[in-house]
């Protein structure tokens, strides 16, 4: 079970409140605390020896990262413009307004077309973000893209990280974890910060789902839609931490409910049992098959492990579910955003929800909900969030943050 405790363990808003400054330290972990962080601060254990005292070999320390604090302060998202309606899906497969309605919340979705690329919807996205954060393209020194759908096979953030202008090449990779994507970007985002000495770090969650949806498939294809959102995560002082706590989980026996697998025939039969080449090779050009997916296990287990996952970051953040200002789910079906919000005692008008209008767009869906909440002023400065990524894998993860 992956979890975020240890490294993260967060102290409870109060405890970290009264916390007392302190001078630069190495602890018994190794790391260095700090009063304060302002970009990557290194001490080594030397520090504490006599300056005139040659040290002996043993007594030599690597220099120590200084942990930092880490907040959300900027947001953007873009979507394609082509406007798939409910309506739309009713003249290619046997459904309608009222079924997609009642059962999803959904109404329309927005799908790629013509020139439209996932790396371009992602760019977009970051750029709003970096502009609402106040920060340059050559300050970032780290993009994260978080997408099951790369234009490339081997990963868009580089292409990413080239469009927006980078110029220092900052480190920028790809991160598959479907519609949990953004979640794990976050505490990748986190750990960067907190101890690699990163200050500016870019997380984006980008989806085309639809270039892996059966469209003759009733029971899939009026779920998805394709959109990108972005933040930026900065480091600040440890005092200031708005990223309180995590909680992550994958279960891999859970793949059977939900997939899009390369096509096994195209891979099969290109070596005999002893290794030699057989007459199919070399192996065909692989596909991915479509979105495979049974719903109701995947409700269920939405419904089950989401609040539980919530719970388990609150009780990392020392936050009580009241004292949380919104509840921002990924947007899968607004049944399960319903279900999650009643366990967790929240009331419908904390709950984000934009569904209605682009359906279940995986990685991007928690970003593009967060940045119009923001650009609409519901979301404040100061504002509480909790929030929870979960799908195929299948993972799942919450976190507890601050925006702003
Ligand atoms: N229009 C009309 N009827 C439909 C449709 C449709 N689009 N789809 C299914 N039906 C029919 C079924 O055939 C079935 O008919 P039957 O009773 O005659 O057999 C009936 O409606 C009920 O089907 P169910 O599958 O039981 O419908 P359900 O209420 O479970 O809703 C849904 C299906 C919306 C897919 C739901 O199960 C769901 O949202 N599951 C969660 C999906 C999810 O959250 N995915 C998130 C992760 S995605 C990712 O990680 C990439």
């Amino acid at each position: 079970m992956a979890n975020a405790s240890g490294f993260f363990a967060h102290p409870s808003i109060s405890s970290m409140r009264s916390r007392t400054h302190l001078p630069i330290a190495v602890s018994g972990s190794g790391f260095c605390v700090s009063k304060r962080f302002s970009k990557r601060v290194l001490c080594s254990s030397l520090s504490s020896l006599d300056n005139n005292a040659s040290p002996s070999p043993s007594q030599y320390r690597p220099p120590r990262l200084v942990p930092s604090g880490c907040k959300l302060i900027g947001s953007g998202s873009a979507v394609p413009s082509l406007l798939i309606s409910n309506d739309d899906l009713a003249k290619i497969v046997d459904t309608n307004d009222e079924w997609i309605a009642t059962r999803t919340g959904i109404r329309n979705r927005r799908v790629v077309s013509g020139k439209d690329s996932l790396v371009g919807l992602a760019v977009e996205a970051a750029t709003k973000a970096l502009e609402m954060a106040e920060v340059a393209p050559e300050d970032i020194d780290l993009v994260l893209m978080c997408t099951s759908t790369p234009d490339d096979l081997f990963g868009a953030a580089p292409q990413i990280q080239k469009a927006l202008g980078c110029t220092k090449n900052p480190l920028a990779y790809d991160i598959t974890a479907a519609c949990s994507g953004f979640v794990l970007g976050l505490v990748s985002a986190a750990c960067h910060i907190r101890g690699g000495g990163f200050k500016n770090v870019l997380v984006i969650g980008a989806d085309s789902l639809s270039r892996f949806v059966d469209w003759t498939d009733r029971g899939t294809c009026i779920l998805f839609g394709d959109a990108a959102g972005a933040v930026v995560v900065q480091a600040c002082d440890i005092e200031d931490d708005g990223l309180y706590s995590f909680d992550v989980h994958s279960d891999g026996d859970g793949r059977r409910h939900l997939n899009a697998s390369v096509k096994e025939s195209q891979t099969d039969g290109a070596l005999s049992s002893n290794g030699s080449a057989l007459g199919d090779f070399p192996p065909k050009q692989s596909s991915y098959s479509c979105i495979q997916m049974n719903g109701q296990e995947v409700f269920r287990f939405a419904v089950r492990c989401v609040p539980q996952s919530l719970e388990t970051a609150l009780q990392k953040a020392g936050l009580p579910a009241s004292s949380i200002d919104w509840l921002l789910l990924h947007q899968a079906n607004q049944r399960i955003l319903d279900s999650v919000a009643t366990r967790l005692q929240f009331p419908p008008e904390r709950v984000i929800s934009n569904l209605a209008n682009y359906g279940n767009t995986s990685a991007a869906s928690i970003p593009l909900a967060l940045d119009e909440a923001v650009r609409s002023g519901k979301v404040k400065p100061g504002h509480t969030i909790a929030t929870s990524g979960f799908g195929a894998g299948l993972t799942w993860g919450s976190a507890i943050v601050r925006w702003r």
